[in-house]
């Protein structure tokens, strides 16, 4: 394998969901191996802290609410016009929703909204980097989606619906996009040490960490060298798939 595979030299790279846990992870790893990254998520504070951090200017950062099409729209359309090309996107946005709540007692606002954002936000995102990465011949989509999307995780309906259909999404769509010179894949993980967690319950967290072979949660970093490979040139001849970041949890 060439090391310039995995390398980002000259490439842009987006990436939402970025301020926090694995976005974060991503972002700084992809920076390091060279790449212009473009950093947007819903919380400010965390953003501008990683904005120093990697000494972003102001034109490669920005506010955006995945929930909100508009936003997601003209967020996307501005860094377009700043980048010029966009070699990749990572999407790690997401929220956990409605958790260890059964599926009749979710009052629906709550429901659609962790739909929304986890799933329709990753839509629009892509919808809008296809025709600048068809001009390209190249583009490299990775969305993070869950082991929950592979095997449903009880009391968390509106979470389990919004991963399972971004691992479907990106099926369809890895077709569509392959003889354009684009792959399309998306990460499974089980649990993660980051903030999303925080508001899952003690019972949930245990019931999720003991499914995992290796006993353990995984590490943001971990989860982010999988993302650079999927974002870089190396990710070359596999679409429409769903990687694997769980500790044995899932073995296909
Ligand atoms: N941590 C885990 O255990 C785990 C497991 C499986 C999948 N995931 C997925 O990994 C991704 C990253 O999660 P994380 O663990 O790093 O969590 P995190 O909370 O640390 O990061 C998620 C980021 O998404 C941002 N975000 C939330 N709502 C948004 C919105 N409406 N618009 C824009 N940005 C928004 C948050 O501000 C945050 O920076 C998510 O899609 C999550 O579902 C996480």
């Amino acid at each position: 394998m060439d090391a310039s595979n995995v390398n980002f030299e000259g490439q842009s790279v987006f990436i939402a969901g970025a301020a926090n846990g694995i976005g974060a992870a991503a972002a700084r790893l992809i920076a390091e191996r060279g790449g212009k990254v473009f950093i947007m998520d819903i919380a400010e504070e965390a953003l501008s802290k990683l904005q120093k951090e990697l000494s972003l200017p102001d034109d490669q950062v920005s506010l955006i609410d995945l929930g909100s099409q508009e936003s997601v729209e003209e967020t996307l359309r501005t860094f377009i016009s700043r980048s010029g090309r966009v070699d990749a996107l990572i999407n790690s946005a997401g929220i956990v929703g409605p958790n260890s709540t059964k599926v009749e007692n979710i009052p629906w606002v709550d429901f659609e909204r962790a739909v929304r954002i986890n799933l329709f936000g990753a839509i629009w995102l892509t919808q809008a980097v296809l025709p600048i990465m068809k001009e390209q011949k190249y583009g490299r989509i990775a969305h993070v989606a869950s082991i929950a999307g592979k095997e449903g995780n009880p009391g968390m309906a509106p979470y389990n619906v919004a991963k399972s259909g971004l691992i479907g999404f990106i099926k369809g769509v890895g077709k569509e996009v392959a003889p354009d010179g684009i792959v399309i894949n998306a990460l499974a993980p089980a649990v993660i040490r980051t903030e999303l967690n925080a508001n899952t319950s003690e019972e949930m967290l245990k019931y999720m960490i003991s499914r995992i072979p290796m006993g353990r949660q995984g590490e943001v970093e971990e989860v982010a060298e999988m993302l650079a490979f999927m974002a870089s040139k190396a990710c070359s001849f596999t679409t429409g798939f769903t990687f694997d970041a769980s500790g044995g949890r899932a073995t296909y």
